[in-house]
């Protein structure tokens, strides 16, 4: 056999030269390579262990697991590792300590040249795979209410699209609105004996809730009622022009206070409603009836003046092992379901738009669901998982502060456009406690109090595990101490006003930054430099798994090192008089570095930042 092993050691890894290096990517690619050449015969994957270190910069524990399989001393392991590791220029020593630790040393040059181009280009994302990304967020209901958990997907939807964004991804922001269901038939039949005359003079149906209530009511208890809106739905999803009008009517005015709240928290999203795919959604039935992939009555039916003729799809095979719950793609009166409209939209995204990447962003009180159709669509060959990558992103339930369901007093639905003026008026309050209405001009006082309030409400969803429930709580969200992003907008002003007491303008730091390499002789300063260049790292781990707390968990922390970095070295030096003697230009450059980092972690976490607050 040809001599395979040596031409499966990859080469050495290399520095993007026009980018961030992503670090610890990078170091696990060294010794990942290392392990390869020191030892061709333990071709299983391999865990590096590297981690942050307080010996050194960081350290890698691989020897000590591999040791064990290889049955082998772990220094000498170690040793093996380390002298197979060759160079790189990232690091500026390796050391075997311990029992087969290795502790690296990053290289002072590199890591001066990265922090000084944070300042001069920015956050540069590290090179990487593009792809065509649907995110299908948001997604509320027409003529019922928005709520809290459709809050809570728009927050998480709209920061991963920033994410991928960022990163240079194609993303489809999709408002996957429910805007085809049997909740129209009560509505357009409703419609029809209230406002007889509506085709002509349409009403303004201001109170959309009211009026879906009315006819809900009606719906359960009018037996005739109800029979009139089953057929009002099949009458518009065969497009009858007057329940086309009455539902385009019904549909402007869910929509129109949709966007209020889109507006205020500044995030965008295409409207691709479940009333899209109709015509796709019969060209699937009937693709997978003739493919005899649809079966009827497997389910054991307990309405017994009912035959059922519901046509299912299972798919507990293959693809997905474990049972799951079979679809329903066509009800007894030959309508269509959310399985049907899931269905036609997963294979209209991956086939007619062709994405390579589906994100869903709902509560995790659907994942049946998204096991189920997942499992199907990959069935019927409208997915295939080897091609496309698809994730369900999940969250938990929001809790009032009495840890039950988020209600208002009355017990209603809390109307998201009244909660989010209540985030501003509560905002406003703080901000006038702390005398900014009389630092700040008009303007800026809005901006601030626009800032702090959607940035709170926000943040406070972000910052913590998403799976987890969680609790709505204005008083602590909007606490200037602590985790929040009332704290973080404020610390964030500080840090640039330090540069501006100094009267250094960024355009002198930038041409300084361009001439000499910034000096990192205190440890603080290290430290912070250090923590700053993690931030690659952080970036590629959120894109693995979607999860958007670490993100904040890293900006908390490099708060947190700046305050010790500003607190044992002196930027500006003063005299009695409080002239400035001394200006140590590199530390201001860490400071604009450090900002530079902030923005862009609120940036891709949806929060507007300010100047001054
Ligand atoms: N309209 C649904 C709801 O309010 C969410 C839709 C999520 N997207 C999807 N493709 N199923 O729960």
């Amino acid at each position: 056999a040809p001599a395979k092993s040596a031409s499966r050691v990859p080469p050495l890894p290399e520095v993007p030269k026009d980018s961030m290096c992503a670090i610890l990517q990078h170091l696990e690619a060294v010794f990942e390579r290392a392990v390869r050449v020191a030892f061709p015969q333990h071709t299983a994957p391999v865990n590096t262990q590297i981690q942050l270190s307080k010996m050194a910069d960081y350290q890698c524990n691989v020897a000590m697991a591999l040791a064990k399989i290889l049955r082998q001393n772990p220094r000498v392991v170690g040793q093996a590792v380390l002298d197979a590791a060759g160079t790189s220029p990232l690091i500026a020593n390796m050391q075997l300590s311990g029992s087969g630790f290795i502790n690296i040393t990053l290289s002072t040059g590199f890591i001066r040249e990265q922090v000084t181009r944070l300042v001069t280009h920015g956050v540069t994302p590290p090179p990487l795979n593009k792809r065509k990304v649907a995110v299908d967020f948001s997604s509320p209901n027409i003529a019922k209410e928005m709520h809290v958990g459709h809050l809570r997907s728009t927050i998480i939807g709209d920061s991963i699209c920033r994410l991928l964004e960022f990163l240079g991804h194609d993303v489809l922001r999709i408002n996957h609105l429910g805007d085809w269901g049997t909740q129209f038939g009560m509505l357009i039949a409703h419609l029809q004996d209230r406002f007889p005359n509506y085709l002509k003079t349409p009403p303004a149906i201001s109170d959309l809730q009211g009026f879906y209530k009315e006819s809900k009511k009606r719906f359960d208890e009018d037996e005739q009622f109800k029979v009139r809106a089953y057929k009002a739905v099949v009458q518009l999803q065969g497009h009858d022009p007057d329940h086309i009008n009455g539902w385009t009517m019904i549909c402007d005015i869910s929509k129109r206070e949709f966007n209020k709240v889109y507006e205020r928290l500044d995030v965008k999203l295409s409207p691709y409603g479940e009333s899209f795919y109709q015509s796709r959604m019969e060209a699937i039935v009937a693709d997978l009836e003739q493919r005899g992939l649809l079966e009827q009555a497997r389910i054991q039916e307990d309405e017994t003046d009912r035959k059922d003729d519901r046509k299912f799809m299972y798919s507990n095979t293959v693809e997905e092992p474990q049972t799951v719950m079979p679809l329903i793609m066509v009800k007894s009166d030959g309508g269509f379901t959310y399985d049907t409209s899931d269905m036609a939209c997963i294979r209209y995204r991956t086939q007619e738009l062709d994405v390579d990447w589906l994100i869903y962003v709902t509560d995790a009180g659907q994942l049946q669901h998204f096991k189920s159709f997942r499992a199907a669509a990959a069935r019927a060959g409208y997915f295939n998982s080897a091609t496309t990558r698809m994730d369900h992103v999940m969250f938990g339930v929001v809790l009032g502060e009495d840890r039950k369901k988020f209600k208002t007093r009355s017990g209603d639905t809390v109307r998201l456009v009244e909660l989010l003026e209540e985030g501003l008026v509560r905002a406003e309050a703080i901000l006038k406690e702390k005398g900014r209405d009389e630092a700040l001009s008009q303007q800026e006082f809005d901006h601030v109090k626009e800032a702090v309030a959607y940035g709170c409400i926000k943040y406070a969803d972000l910052c913590h595990d998403r799976t987890r429930d969680y609790v709505f709580s204005f008083d602590r969200m909007l606490d200037f101490k602590g985790n929040t992003a009332a704290y973080l907008l404020y610390a964030l002003t500080r840090i640039c006003s330090i540069a501006r007491t100094a009267g250094v303008s960024s355009g002198s730091l930038l041409t300084e930054a361009r001439k000499e390499p910034m000096q990192l002789e205190h440890e603080k300063e290290w430290k912070l430099a250090r923590t700053l260049l993690k931030l690659p790292d952080v970036i590629l781990k959120l894109t693995e798994d979607l999860y958007l707390h670490p993100l904040c968990e890293f900006l908390y922390e490099v708060s947190t090192v700046f305050s010790e970095f500003y607190d044992n070295c002196y930027c500006v030096e003063k005299d009695k008089d409080g002239n400035i003697t001394k200006i140590h230009t590199s530390r201001l450059l860490l400071c604009e570095a450090t900002a530079t980092v902030f923005k862009q972690c609120l940036a891709i976490l949806g929060i507007k930042t300010v100047e001054r607050m």
